[in-house]
């Protein structure tokens, strides 16, 4: 028998959130292609999709927006922790932390639209402000006019940002805002289904989004781009990776068996912004003979370029540092996560699946 492995192919649910068709390459957010949306909304228009199930016409837009502004201030005692913290200590054990310390009564069951714009609009404070205390930076206090994306590159660098850049991560949030039953998601979702609070669902779905398999992938993917250094060695080096039994970071993916439609659409993000850059046609070159060389070393696993290839290359041509790129996926999937964790709470029943016991049994009968 087939050893259980990964729950691949199993139906954890039902859900309106999202369809990931991953034979078609397709990824639907509750009725509109996510790639569209990238380019054509802003982040509040597509959260208050997912956590309404429809697009906000102008007075429920402008309401919604004036809450997240509003919902944008940290409590005391987090801003303490994120100066009390070691400075070692990794970003995204910082956010986990954080957030678990926002748990307070204003979170308990059941979770509420409310509930998750407030912790929305607080992620991308707490990640600012510790990335600036550990560089010794001044804290940059939110901008009201700034929206979401606009606002979060403002604390970060205390600068404007150019429109290009807002409208290049704003498309890159929106795609990594919400992807179905994936890893982290499913740990938020199961933490919720024990009726816990919102921000139990989302430190588990924190802990799982940081693994180098799921969110901590784009950081992995400027480290191998970086090894590569150059066109003429990319051939050899990922021979030498996949001869190794090593992994390419940004490719391949459970669901998708075709190109992941969020990476069609970040490549053509990022051509825009770097077509001149020597990196981005090095990352160019690597991803061609990357899926050339998989489709050799691994025939039949149809593996290609994942979301994470071009997030590390938007993240990089906007100027973001790679310890920011899983704190800022996790501050698109947030929303995914909390979208989740409503749905989990209006149909609940406990998630407690079953395991098949493969050790040993006792010699001895069971004694009477
Ligand atoms: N490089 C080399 N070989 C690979 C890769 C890769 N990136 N991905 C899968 N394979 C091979 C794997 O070695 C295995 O080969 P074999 O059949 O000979 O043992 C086969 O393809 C199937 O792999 P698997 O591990 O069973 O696939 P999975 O569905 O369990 O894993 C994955 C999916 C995304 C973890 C995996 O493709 C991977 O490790 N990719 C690299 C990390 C990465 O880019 N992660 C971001 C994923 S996208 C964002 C998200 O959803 O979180």
């Amino acid at each position: 028998m087939a050893k259980v492995t990964g729950l691949e192919g199993v139906v954890a649910a039902e859900t309106d959130i999202s369809l990931v068709d991953g034979e078609n390459g397709h990824l639907i957010y509750r009725g509109f292609w996510a790639k569209e949306l990238a380019i054509t909304s802003t982040f509040e228009e597509v959260a208050y999709l997912l956590w309404y199930g429809q697009l906000p016409n102008t007075a429920e837009l402008e309401a919604f927006k004036g809450q997240w502004v509003a919902d944008r201030c940290l409590p005391e005692h987090v801003l303490s922790l994120l100066k009390l913290l070691p400075r070692e200590t990794p970003l995204m054990s910082v956010l986990q932390t954080a957030v678990s310390a926002m748990s307070e009564s204003q979170y308990s069951w059941p979770p509420s639209v409310e509930q998750a714009l407030k912790i929305t609009a607080v992620l991308p404070i707490i990640v600012a402000y510790r990335y600036r205390l550990e560089n010794g930076l001044p804290l940059i206090e939110p901008l009201n006019q700034l929206d979401h994306a606009a606002n979060y590159l403002y604390m970060l660098t205390g600068v404007i940002p150019e429109a290009a850049h807002v409208k290049a991560l704003t498309a890159y949030l929106i795609l990594g805002m919400e992807h179905g039953m994936n890893a982290s998601t499913f740990a938020g979702r199961v933490v919720s289904s024990t009726q816990s609070d919102l921000i139990s669902a989302l430190t588990a779905a924190i802990g799982a989004m940081k693994g180098p398999l799921h969110g901590g992938a784009p950081t992995e993917v400027i480290a191998m781009l970086d090894a590569i250094g150059n066109k003429e060695q990319a051939e050899d080096w990922i021979r030498s990776t996949l001869e190794q039994g090593g992994r390419l970071m940004g490719f391949g993916h459970r669901v998708y068996k075709t190109v992941d439609p969020r990476a069609e659409a970040l490549r053509q993000v990022t051509a825009r912004l770097s077509s001149e850059d020597p990196w981005f046609e090095l990352a160019i070159h690597v991803e061609a003979a990357a899926i050339k060389l998989l489709d050799e070393y691994k025939p039949g696993r149809r593996l290609y370029t994942n979301v994470e290839f071009f997030a590390a290359a938007i993240m990089r041509a906007i100027g973001l540092p790679s310890a920011l790129f899983t704190p800022t996926f996790s501050i698109a999937r947030v929303v995914g996560w909390s979208a989740h964790v409503l749905e989990q709470a209006a149909i609940n029943r406990i998630f407690r699946p079953q395991s098949v016991y493969t050790g040993p049994m006792p010699t001895e009968q069971v004694s009477k």
